[in-house]
C-alpha cells in the first residue's frame, strides 16, 4: 500500500478531460464482445475496473485489439467457455452486469474479486437470475462471491427490484437478451439509464417506462462508440474549484445523462457556479461560496458515488448538509457512511451518522493522516479536502485510486500549477 501526501493549495485553473465513463466503459465492452463482427470503441476509462473487464471478455473469447491509446477494436461473437476463474478485482460493476451475461451463455464460469467485493451482497442478483432459471452456486459464503454460474435455459420475469440499483438492473438486461420471451425490471426509484440507452444504440429492443423497463431477447449489431468523460470524476474538480477562491476550471466533454448528474443539481443548490455548455458538455466552474442544503433520499441514485465528495463541499458550506438515506452507502467499496465520517472526520469534518441519514456541519478543515480503506473515491475526496485544509494530508491506501482514476495526480497537478 502506497501513501501520497497533499498540501493545501490556493486555486486551480484551466482545462480538463476527465477519463472515458466508467460504468459506460463495461457496458459498452460487453456489448461489442457479444455482438457478431467489429465493433470500435474511442475513450474508455483506463482503471483497474475496466481493466479487468477486458481481461475477462479476452478469457471468453472477444478479441480486444488496442490500436491507438484511445482506440480499442473488439471482435465479438462466438463467446466460449472460458478455462479459468474469472476475476474482477475490486469492481462491483463488472461482477453484477458479468453475472446476467454469464448467466443466460451455455456454458459455466466461475467469477470471484478482491477482498471488499467478497464482503459485497451478491443476492441482489443471484436471487432474480435463478429465479429466471439459472443455477448459481455460492463456493464459500451464501449472497456472496465467489460463484459458478451455469448457464443458458433462462426464461424472461418480471422483476420489481427491492434496492434501487443501475448493476441489478443492468445485470437482468444482459440476462435478458438470452432469455425465452420478454424481461421486465421495475424500478422504485430511478437509476442511471445507460444500459438502456447503450441496448438501443445497438440495435436491440427496449421498451423503457418512468418506472420500468423491458429487454426482448437479441444479439446486438457491432458499433462505433465514443465514450464521454465520467461525470463522477468531473465531481471532484467541480467541488475543488467551487471551494478554492478564485478557480476557474473548464471540465471538457462530460456525459451527462438520466440520474448521473444530480450532484450539479445539489451544488447549484448550494449556490456553486456551475455552467454546462450543451453543446460541448463542458463543464464550466468558478469558486463560489456555498450553503448547506437538504438532499432527499429520492435524489441519491442519482448522485450515489458523488456523496463522499459532496460531503467535503457539505464541509466547506455555510450551515448544515443533511444527506437523507445512504443505507446502500454501506455497501459500496468501502462503508462509505462511516469512512466518509472517519476519514475526511480525521480532517476536522463535523459529522453524524443519524439512522441511515448523515448530516454535516460547515466548518475548517485541518489536513491530517486518513486512509482510503481500499476506496477509490474516499482516497480521492480526502484529495480535494486536504486541498482547502489548513495543513497537509497523508492519504494511505492511494493506490485504490487506480481502480477509476489512474491520471489523477497528474491532472491535480496540471490545474493547481
Ligand atoms: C453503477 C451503479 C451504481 C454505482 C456504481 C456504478 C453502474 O451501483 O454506485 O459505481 O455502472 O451501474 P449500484 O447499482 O449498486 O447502486
Amino acid at each position: 500500500m502506497n501513501s501520497e501526501i497533499i498540501e493545501p493549495t490556493g486555486r486551480l485553473t484551466g482545462q480538463i478531460e476527465v477519463p472515458g465513463d466508467k460504468s459506460i466503459s463495461h457496458r459498452v465492452l460487453m456489448l461489442a464482445s457479444l455482438a457478431d463482427g467489429e465493433s470500435t470503441i474511442y475513450g474508455l476509462s483506463k482503471g483497474q475496473d475496466v481493466q479487468h473487464t477486458m481481461e475477462i471478455l479476452s478469457s471468453l473469447g472477444a478479441q480486444l485489439n488496442e490500436t491507438e491509446s484511445d482506440t480499442l477494436l473488439i471482435q465479438g461473437g462466438g463467446l466460449k467457455e472460458p478455462t479459468e476463474k474469472l476475476y474482477v478485482g475490486n469492481s462491483g460493476t463488472s461482477i453484477r452486469l458479468m453475472s446476467g451475461m454469464l448467466a443466460g451463455l451455455p456454458f459455466s464460469a466461475t467469477i470471484d474479486g478482491d477482498e471488499s467485493i467478497r464482503k459485497r451482497p451478491m443476492d441482489r442478483i443471484i436471487e432474480p437470475l435463478e429465479r429466471m432459471g439459472s443455477t448459481i452456486s455460492c463456493l464459500e459464503s451464501t449472497g456472496m462471491a465467489p460463484f459458478r454460474i451455469d448457464g443458458g435455459g433462462l426464461e424472461g420475469i418480471e422483476y420489481q427490484m427491492k434496492v434501487p440499483s443501475a448493476q441489478v438492473k443492468g445485470c437482468l438486461m444482459f440476462a435478458g437478451l438470452f432469455a425465452k420471451g420478454d424481461t421486465t425490471v421495475i424500478e422504485i426509484t430511478p437509476t442511471r439509464a445507460h444500459t438502456e440507452e447503450l441496448f438501443e444504440e445497438v440495435g436491440l429492443e427496449v421498451d423503457t417506462t418512468s418506472t420500468s423497463v423491458t429487454v426482448k431477447p437479441g444479439q446486438p449489431k457491432p458499433f462505433i462508440h465514443k465514450v464521454k468523460g465520467d461525470p463522477s470524476q468531473a465531481a471532484f474538480w467541480a467541488v475543488g474549484a467551487t471551494i478554492l477562491k478564485g478557480s476557474e476550471v473548464c471540465i471538457k466533454n462530460v456525459y451527462i445523462g438520466r440520474e448521473r448528474t444530480g450532484f450539479i443539481d445539489v451544488l447549484l443548490r448550494m449556490g456553486a457556479d456551475i455552467k454546462l455548455d450543451p453543446v460541448t458538455n463542458d463543464l464550466n466552474v468558478e469558486s463560489s461560496e456555498l450553503i448547506g442544503t437538504v438532499i432527499e433520499e429520492t435524489e441519491i441514485p442519482g448522485l450515489i458515488d458523488e456523496v463522499p465528495i459532496l460531503a467535503v463541499a457539505a464541509a466547506c458550506a455555510e450551515g448544515e448538509t443533511y444527506f437523507k438515506g445512504l443505507g446502500e452507502l454501506r455497501v459500496k467499496e468501502s462503508n462509505r457512511l462511516e469512512t466518509i465520517v472517519s476519514e475526511i472526520g480525521s480532517m476536522g469534518l463535523k459529522a453524524e451518522i443519524s439512522g441511515d441519514d448523515l448530516v454535516i456541519q460547515g466548518g475548517k478543515l485541518t489536513g491530517g493522516q486518513v486512509d482510503s480503506h481500499g476506496d477509490h473515491r474516499i482516497a480521492m475526496s480526502c484529495a480535494i479536502a486536504a486541498l482547502v485544509s489548513t495543513g497537509p494530508t497523508e492519504i494511505s491506501g492511494w493506490d485504490a485510486v487506480a481502480t477509476s482514476y489512474p491520471s489523477f495526480i497528474a491532472d491535480l497537478d496540471a490545474l493547481r500549477k
